[in-house]
């Protein structure tokens, strides 16, 4: 009886572990979607009261996606936009974001607008100057 008990214990044990490795690859896995999902997390809270949630803006608010966003800064860089919107916005608060949340606000945006670009987007100016803002 106490052996089979044992038994049981380390087989569950094992299960768990199993199952922690398991956790920690699939957690690692996906860099990039995580990154996204950070910057809409932090769109939402912070920018989608003017921009609004479908980032198209309003009458006094201009979109930050459709022929008014491509024609402002298509042919431009993601570190354009970075540094556009790390000096004036929340346009209510400029300055207030650290550099990673308006990378990852940037990296959402532009996937929202499929701009292609692999993997995260980096934090440094000249790594981001060679992602440039083109339609896929
Ligand atoms: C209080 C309202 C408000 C909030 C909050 C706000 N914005 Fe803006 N945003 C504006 C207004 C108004 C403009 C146009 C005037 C200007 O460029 O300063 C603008 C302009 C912009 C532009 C330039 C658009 C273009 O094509 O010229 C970008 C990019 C932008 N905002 C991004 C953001 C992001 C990202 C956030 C969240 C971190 C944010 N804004 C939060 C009101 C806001």
């Amino acid at each position: 009886m106490n052996r089979f008990r044992f038994l049981a214990i380390a087989a569950l044990v094992g299960w768990c572990s199993a199952f922690a490795a398991l956790g920690a690859q699939g957690g690692g896995a996906a860099p990039a979607e995580d990154q996204q999902a950070r910057g809409k997390t932090l769109y939402v809270d912070k920018c989608a009261s003017c921009h609004q949630e479908s980032l198209k803006g309003t009458t006094e608010t201009p979109p930050l996606t459709g022929d008014t966003f491509w024609g402002n800064w298509e042919t431009y860089s993601a570190n354009n936009l970075v540094e556009q919107i790390r000096t004036t916005m929340p346009e209510d608060n400029p300055g207030s974001l650290m550099r990673q949340e308006v990378v990852d606000i940037v990296a959402y945006v532009l996937k929202f607008n499929e701009v292609p670009f692999d993997g995260d987007l980096p934090m440094d100016a000249d790594a981001l100057k060679k992602v440039s803002i083109k339609k896929k």
